[in-house]
């Protein structure tokens, strides 16, 4: 158990130096966040999302949020995403999210907030922070979930966590994909680990996500698919079930282990 505190706090401090070097700086991304949450609580009595928060989040927000430059060329997805799809999603889509919420949230009510505080409070905020920081984020999230190699599976506790939760992985991948298919209109498919430390599937409508108080299932997410059709209607078109089922192979398994271990972590 020490090794893997101790492999994860190794982790998270590359992560850290990663996200420090890439940019981010006016967000004063992943420094020692221990940051003070006046927002209720959405887990059970006794148990404290805000706790759990504070030790995952990596923005502070407001008025000054950038995007963090893709992982990887925007041909390395193909033949799943094409170069296309990947550079209007990123530079026009993700862009456009990232300027609104940067617009909308220059008041000084906003001054000291982190986007994870805002999640947790959201229905106390206009809806154009709602859609905008839910777009900001989730890409943000999306982007580090894909991986132009190939072939990767889950592995080690996060596996034994799926087929605990779900059978098995095929099983876990026929859920989380009929999530998406299934989400009537624009959203995302969402694997998350509830306030039990549970895998659970799910699906938002929109730019919701999981660690909005608005949203039904509610955990942290570890992976996300974007099912908006600016995500693939160029190649797939209406065919949304393809590019679901095509997404498997685009996976980054690792950075989702990385992910389920920091969120199980941060829950205790
Ligand atoms: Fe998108």
């Amino acid at each position: 158990m020490k090794e893997l505190e101790t492999a994860l706090k190794n982790e998270q401090n590359s992560r850290r130096n990663f996200f420090k070097k890439v940019s981010l700086s006016g967000i004063a991304v992943l420094v020692a966040s221990k940051f003070s949450f006046g927002g209720k609580s959405f887990l059970p009595e006794g148990t404290s999302w805000d706790k759990t928060f504070s030790k995952l989040d990596e923005s502070k927000l407001t008025g000054q949020s950038k995007q963090s430059p893709l992982p990887y060329a925007y041909n390395a997805l193909e033949p799943v995403v094409d170069a296309k799809t990947m550079e209007i999603h990123y530079s026009k889509h993700h862009a456009a999210y990232t300027k609104n919420l940067n617009d909308a949230t220059t008041g000084p009510e906003y001054a000291s907030k982190t986007l994870f505080q805002i999640f947790t409070e959201m229905e106390k905020y206009p809806v154009a922070v709602k859609n905008n920081g839910g777009g900001f984020y989730n890409h943000l999230l999306f982007w580090t979930l894909l991986s132009s190699g190939a072939g990767q599976e889950p592995q080690g506790d996060l596996l034994k966590a799926i087929n605990e939760s779900f059978g098995s992985v095929d099983k876990f991948k026929e859920g989380f994909g009929n999530a998406g298919k299934k989400q009537f209109g624009s959203g995302w498919a969402w694997l998350s680990v509830n306030e039990k430390g549970k895998l659970v599937v799910s699906s938002t409508a929109n730019q919701e996500n999981p660690l909005m108080s608005t949203t039904e299932v509610r955990g942290i997410p570890v992976l996300t698919l974007d099912i908006w059709e600016h995500a693939y209607y160029l190649q797939y078109q209406n065919r949304r079930a393809e590019y679901v089922d095509a997404f498997w192979k685009i996976v980054n398994w690792k950075e989702v282990s990385r992910r389920y271990n920091e969120a199980i972590l941060a829950l205790k």
